[in-house]
């Protein structure tokens, strides 16, 4: 732990501070791309430039905020703006191809919140729109963004788990509050792709193509309550193209135990060790080659830059680490990770579990790809 926060604060110190041209991004929907449009404050390569939202009242509580932005209720006067180049997108989620097509129509590189997309129509007309326009688009997988999930991949990536041989990633969370402001969730999109985005991403993200999944599904007491069309409790086994296995689950009724177990947990199983990254807490839990167990706690340390003081679960950090990340590339050229395409994979693979779930049957994804344009 001392080794990596020494490392940290080093890298800290000997940075070069940015001299380049930031990135101006304009944020459409002002609920959850509220957090981003306050969180841009931290970034370094890129900044924020406007808000829109269709709801006033959205506009007035983000001026509060941030009085010296461009705001409009008309999406089109934003993207007319020659001043904007990364249009972030916070829609409901059965907007979000309609609203990546207009950006890119307009010219604009695109940041899309998680899902990417919800139904195979909308990815097959944002990857022909990407490709006429030659835009690029992140999609901001929030989760991969959190420190520890950081921290995890490094590691990952050093070598240290050995050979990847398992992984078991979960999302659940009481959606009560959810329903209560956004009553779309219930009818117009799906479980799978609102909350199960964030564990299938990360098996995908680990695992590389997945080849076929096969999902149970069921319906919580809370979302009968609220007239839940789909599930909203799920389990999936999921195999990759190259036979390693893993496990995504999620519950979106459950009474939460904070204690004993976080909101995202990532779980991998290497030939030579064995790792665990949360949210909300920031821990990265990992085992060393000799079996003993440690656990990297940076919260306190790092709260100031992950959360607005109090909010312990907001996610001002991430949204910022992926815009920063996203404008490097834009600027250099050089790769980033999940693009458009990775998306739509993704978007296949949770298309696959709806499928699964509902037919009670295993499900390819290849053939998925071929309907959705890859
Ligand atoms: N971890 C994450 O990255 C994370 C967390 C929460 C939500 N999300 C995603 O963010 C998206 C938005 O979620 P939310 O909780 O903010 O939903 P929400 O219903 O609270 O807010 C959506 C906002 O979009 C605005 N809007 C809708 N259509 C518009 C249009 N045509 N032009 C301008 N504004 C428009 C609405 O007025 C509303 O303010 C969803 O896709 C959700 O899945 C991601």
């Amino acid at each position: 732990m001392r080794r990596y926060l020494d490392q940290k604060n080093e890298e800290r110190k000997t940075a070069v501070p940015f001299s380049g041209v930031k990135k101006r991004i304009g944020v459409l929907g002002l609920a959850e791309g509220r957090t981003l449009l306050v969180g841009l404050d931290r970034t370094v390569r890129c900044e924020a430039a406007a808000g829109c939202d269709l709801d006033a009242r959205r506009i007035d509580d983000a001026k509060k905020e941030r009085p010296q932005l461009f705001y409009t209720t008309r999406y089109g006067e934003m993207l007319e703006r020659d001043d904007i180049d990364i249009v972030a997108i916070y829609t409901p989620d059965q907007m979000h191809g309609d609203h990546i097509v207009k950006a890119f129509e307009a010219g604009k590189d695109v940041i899309c919140t998680k899902p990417l997309v919800n139904s195979v129509e909308d990815a097959k007309r944002i990857l022909a729109a990407s490709q006429r326009s030659g835009k690029k688009l992140l999609v901001g997988q929030s989760t991969r963004f959190f420190e520890s999930f950081r921290r995890q991949r490094a590691a990952y990536e050093n070598g240290h788990l050995g050979s990847l041989e398992l992984v078991d990633a979960h999302y659940t969370h009481r959606m009560d509050w959810f329903y209560e402001k956004s009553p779309w969730a219930a009818t117009e999109t799906d479980w799978i792709f609102l909350g199960l985005s964030h564990p299938v991403d990360l098996v995908r993200w680990y695992l590389g193509p997945i080849e076929e999944v096969e999902a149970y599904g069921s319906t919580s007491e809370l979302g009968r309550r609220y007239g839940l069309q789909g599930f909203d409790i799920y389990i999936v086994n999921l195999r990759a193209r190259d036979g390693r296995i893993a496990r995504a689950m999620g519950h979106y009724g459950l009474k939460e135990m904070f204690s004993v177990r976080n909101c995202i947990e990532l779980f991998l199983c290497g030939s030579k060790n064995t790792s665990m990254a949360q949210y909300h807490d920031m821990k990265y839990n990992y085992t060393l080659d000799d079996g003993t167990e440690v656990c990297e706690d940076p919260l306190y340390e790092l709260r100031h830059y992950h959360f607005n003081s109090e909010i312990h679960g907001m996610h001002y950090g991430e949204f910022a680490n992926y815009s920063d990340y996203f404008a490097e590339a834009l600027t250099n050229g050089t790769r980033y990770s999940p693009g458009i395409e990775e998306g739509v994979e993704t978007f296949c693979v949770m298309e696959a579990i709806r499928r699964s779930a509902k037919t009670r049957t295993p499900v390819a994804v290849t053939p998925l790809l071929a309907e959705a344009g890859l």
